[in-house]
């Protein structure tokens, strides 16, 4: 899969691609992401890619041309399954959106600063718009990452143990179970005897039941799409 992120803070995403298993998924050739200034389509040699926006008030508006001229530019080379641009009013991010997008091929993610981007780029070239929860950040950089983490480490391949995606929290609407490691007993906390059953039926139904109990105290709002 390959993802190109359109940013004015490329910097900003730097890291979190480059280390534990996103940088494993890219050394494997199992994920590119290219991550494109968007200074390089500016307006003008100042590098100006924003503007004043139309009927006044405070902030800068991200202009139409830079961002259409990125979107066309990178689009030359391949088609794209989905224009994705992160902001607060976009849908709300969860692990079915994430699962969706890790089936796709190739995904332009726009990260919003100032005021956000000119309607017009929403209107005639976004494809979707994603949200990773009810508060602001400065700009849609943290939040991509954000996505393409949960992304990746979905792509076949890019997790070792291949059931670990399948294991995690909010997979099949149930919240993960509890794990422990050793030693056994930790200043008198025992790990649950059940687990060092050496049964794996057993092991499996605790399993489930806590996830159950688990989800029902902390997510009751899971349960009804379970
Ligand atoms: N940009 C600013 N805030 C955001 C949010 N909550 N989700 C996605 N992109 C954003």
């Amino acid at each position: 899969m390959r993802i190109d992120i359109i940013t004015v803070v490329p910097e900003l995403l730097e890291s979190p691609f480059s280390h534990s298993i996103m940088k494993r998924a890219r050394d494997k050739g199992l994920l590119e992401v290219h991550v494109h200034h968007l200074r390089q389509w500016a307006v003008n040699e100042y590098g100006q890619v924003d503007d004043y926006q139309y009927g006044g008030g405070a902030g800068m508006v991200m202009m139409c041309e830079p961002l259409a001229n990125a979107i066309e530019t990178l689009s030359k080379d391949r088609q794209y399954d989905e224009v994705i641009f992160m902001t607060p009013d976009g849908e709300r991010f969860n692990q079915s959106i994430a699962n969706q997008l890790s089936l796709k091929e190739n995904l332009i993610i726009i990260c919003g600063h100032y005021k956000g981007i000119d309607e017009r780029i929403r209107e005639h070239f976004v494809t979707r718009e994603i949200s990773i929860g009810d508060f602001v950040l400065s700009g849609g950089e943290l939040a991509a990452a954000i996505v393409v983490d949960a992304i990746g480490r979905l792509l076949p391949g890019v997790l070792n143990d291949e059931t670990s995606a399948l294991m995690d929290s909010f997979q099949d609407n149930i919240l993960a179970p509890p794990v422990y490691t050793r030693p056994a007993d930790f200043r008198g906390w025992k790990v649950p005897d059940i687990l060092l059953s050496g049964d794996p039926k057993k092991v499996e139904d605790w399993r489930y039941e806590q996830s159950i109990q688990r989800t029902k105290i902390r997510r009751p709002d899971l349960l009804d799409k379970h």
